[in-house]
């Protein structure tokens, strides 16, 4: 199982804060954004881990992780995504690096509390297909949203204006290495981006999307400025999952 870490975009929803920086290198609480959904992957023993960057400001990736020994990791490896072209765009740039493997995918800003190790434990033991990962918010028309008939997921849209549930996608994908044929047949959406809510749904057609409801906390920590104040607030409040850092005392 490998692990992709997508950290793109041009958080222009953060604007000013991101006009000289990218978003993932953004504080929460008392660190980057960024080391919060790597140590989630860690947590679930996922160690061959690709992080995909892009902008001005991809250089700083490599200074900020090296070869990830702050995680415990051997080698951290990078990519870099030219275009803005969305997720399911930057999840194709990783192939390369699947090597036929199976993935866990996930957004450089979603932080949680807890551990997906069960989520991912259960999607190796699924023959085929892919796995998301669901929670329930009050806010769901910020998020892709899924429809539920019974216990299947029928149909995921994005950012919805009249949701049909209030259980939002998560920004953490499992998926099988079809995924990058289904990516290959997508066309942008009408913001001109390929969009990881058609793939799901392509899964969703194939009958062969599985999904897990996370527990504890959740944050999609760049959607937005007052999405970012609360995650900090709740981090340094509460916590999350993440590694001690040793730092000197003047
Ligand atoms: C993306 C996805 C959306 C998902 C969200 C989770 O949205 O498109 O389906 O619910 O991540 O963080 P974005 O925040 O990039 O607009």
């Amino acid at each position: 199982m490998k692990g992709l870490v997508l950290a793109g975009g041009l958080g222009t929803r953060l604007y000013p804060l991101t006009k000289i920086t990218n978003k993932h290198l953004l504080p929460v609480y008392d660190r980057p954004m960024i080391f919060y959904p790597i140590q989630t992957l860690v947590n679930a023993g996922i160690k061959d881990i690709m992080i995909v960057t892009g902008g001005n400001n991809a250089g700083d990736f490599l200074r900020l992780f090296g070869n990830g020994s702050l995680f415990g990791l051997k080698h951290l490896n990078y990519t870099y995504q030219e275009k803005e072209g969305g997720i399911a765009e930057a999840l194709g740039l990783a192939e390369h690096f699947a090597e036929g493997d199976r993935m866990v995918v996930i957004l450089g800003d979603n932080i949680i509390e807890g551990n997906i190790i069960q989520a991912v434990g259960d999607f190796k033991a699924q023959k085929s297909g892919a796995k998301i990962m669901l929670k329930k918010v009050e806010n769901p028309k910020d998020y892709g949203v899924a429809e539920l008939k019974g216990k299947r997921i029928v149909n995921i849209i994005e950012k919805p204006k009249k949701p049909k549930s209030n259980y939002a996608v998560l920004g953490i994908y499992m998926y099988d290495n079809e995924v990058f044929d289904v990516i290959k047949t997508l066309k942008p959406s009408k913001r001109g981006e390929l969009e990881i809510t058609d793939v799901n749904n392509a899964y969703i057609k194939k009958g062969n999307l599985t999904y897990s409801i996370l527990e504890g906390y959740w944050a999609d920590a760049g959607a937005s400025i007052d999405a970012l104040l609360e995650a900090n607030n709740f981090v340094a409040k509460n916590g999350a999952n993440k590694i001690s850092l040793k730092r000197k005392r003047r």
